[in-house]
């Protein structure tokens, strides 16, 4: 099966067994499953937390998409990052992240995994000679890319065979491309996580999150805590999820051709000082870029020629585009990092990567392009 077969097909294959033969999954509100006694075995379900049909069927759709074995759906982005963190990892265990992350798994290193005794450390990963030297306690590689919010691109492919050849784990959030455009387990990568909030549900109206690996061991252990720390993606999330993930396809086509439109526009701006977007041949990882994804997507950030009071005078002047945190959905989004999502890191850690008041971050939605080319231009004149 190729992609859109494989996302609109597997894990809703009609229910013959039973008869009624549903093409689409139902959703299974359920919190528990009847059996009739309790020394035989269940009908293959005991309790929502451990396993639910509704989410089995997008776990198995998920897995097949990015071309991995196992598949597990959790009730956040975060909360697949916190499940994973804490299932492969222990204390005195150590992260080598990159530097360019999203705030919120920064603060997760920072706040939470600090204080259960995980340590870890950012570096500069487009750079792969940064992992010339490893400390003893190392145990896991962990990387965006592209990078939130500065589109940075990582080597999936030799940071994962540095991390073999040392004995890590090389997990990559592939949030960004989607699966779409990328596929880090075919690359070498020994985890994948989403935040399906974004382009997998793509219609900004569920948050959830998840893993993917080839790994039996990995898996193994992950599901064993999807249900002991029970941070699962409920079923009418999971039925959301579904529903999104069939047009990902014709989405992620349509965003990265509004992101062209967007970008020959503002490269003509004199307001706009520089472009961050992996598909521009002047990027600095656009090589990479171009080896290891299929397309470049829909997201870019930008840096406008002018203080705060300029970039706040072109936010609040766009009509169609929202100033709103998250990315990923049909409607076009458009947020100021360093006040919004990265907002949590100390200002002495984001501003050495690039994170400054004159950034701002778009999430290209797949509105007509007119309307979108004339709002940018608009709200770029009160600059
Ligand atoms: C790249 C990336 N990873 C993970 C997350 C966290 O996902 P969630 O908000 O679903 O917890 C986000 C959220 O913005 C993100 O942008």
């Amino acid at each position: 099966m190729r992609f859109s077969t494989k996302s609109i097909h597997v894990g809703e294959e009609p229910d013959k067994d039973r008869g009624t033969g549903d093409v689409v999954s139902p959703i299974h509100l359920t919190t528990t499953f009847a059996r009739n006694d309790p020394l035989e075995p269940t009908k293959g379900y005991d309790y929502t937390r451990t396993g639910n049909p509704t989410r089995l069927s997008l776990e198995k759709k998920i897995a097949s998409i990015e071309n991995g074995k196992y598949g597990l759906l959790f009730a956040s982005g975060l909360a697949a990052e916190t499940t994973m963190f804490l299932s492969l990892l222990k204390v005195g265990d150590h992260i080598i992240a990159a530097d360019d992350l999203y705030g919120g798994t920064e603060r997760l290193l920072r706040r939470v995994l600090s204080n259960a005794g995980i340590s870890y450390e950012l570096r500069d990963l487009t750079d792969t000679s940064s992992l010339d030297s490893i400390p003893d306690r190392t145990k896991m590689i962990y990387f965006e890319t592209p990078s939130n919010p500065l589109l940075r691109i990582v080597d999936i492919r030799e940071v994962s065979m540095k991390a073999k050849k040392n004995g890590l784990m090389a997990v990559v959030d592939n949030t960004f491309a989607s699966p779409y455009f990328q596929n880090p387990l075919d690359l070498g990568a020994d985890v994948v996580v989403h935040s399906t909030t974004k382009y997998i549900n793509g219609h900004s109206d569920s948050l959830g999150g998840a893993l993917i690996t080839n790994n039996d061991e990995h898996y193994h252990t992950l599901k064993y805590n999807q249900n002991a720390i029970g941070a699962v993606l409920s079923p009418f999330d999971s039925y959301l999820t579904m529903r999104g993930i069939k047009t990902l396809a014709i989405r992620m086509k349509e965003h990265e051709k509004n992101a062209g439109e967007v970008i020959s526009l503002l490269k003509d701006s004199k307001k706009v000082k520089k472009i961050y977007y992996p598909g521009l041949k002047d990027h600095e990882n656009h090589e990479v870029a171009r080896k290891q994804m299929r397309g470049y997507g829909g997201m870019l950030s930008f840096r406008l020629n002018s203080d705060l009071d300029g970039v706040k005078r072109f936010v609040g002047n766009l009509r169609y585009i929202s100033l709103a945190e998250s990315l990923g959905g049909v409607e076009s989004l458009i947020e100021v990092p360093s006040l919004m999502t990265h907002s949590g890191i100390p200002r002495e850690v984001r501003e050495k990567v690039g994170v400054t008041d004159d950034l701002v971050r778009l999430s290209v939605g797949i509105e007509d392009k007119e309307d979108l080319l004339e709002d940018i231009s608009s709200a770029l004149e009160k600059v």
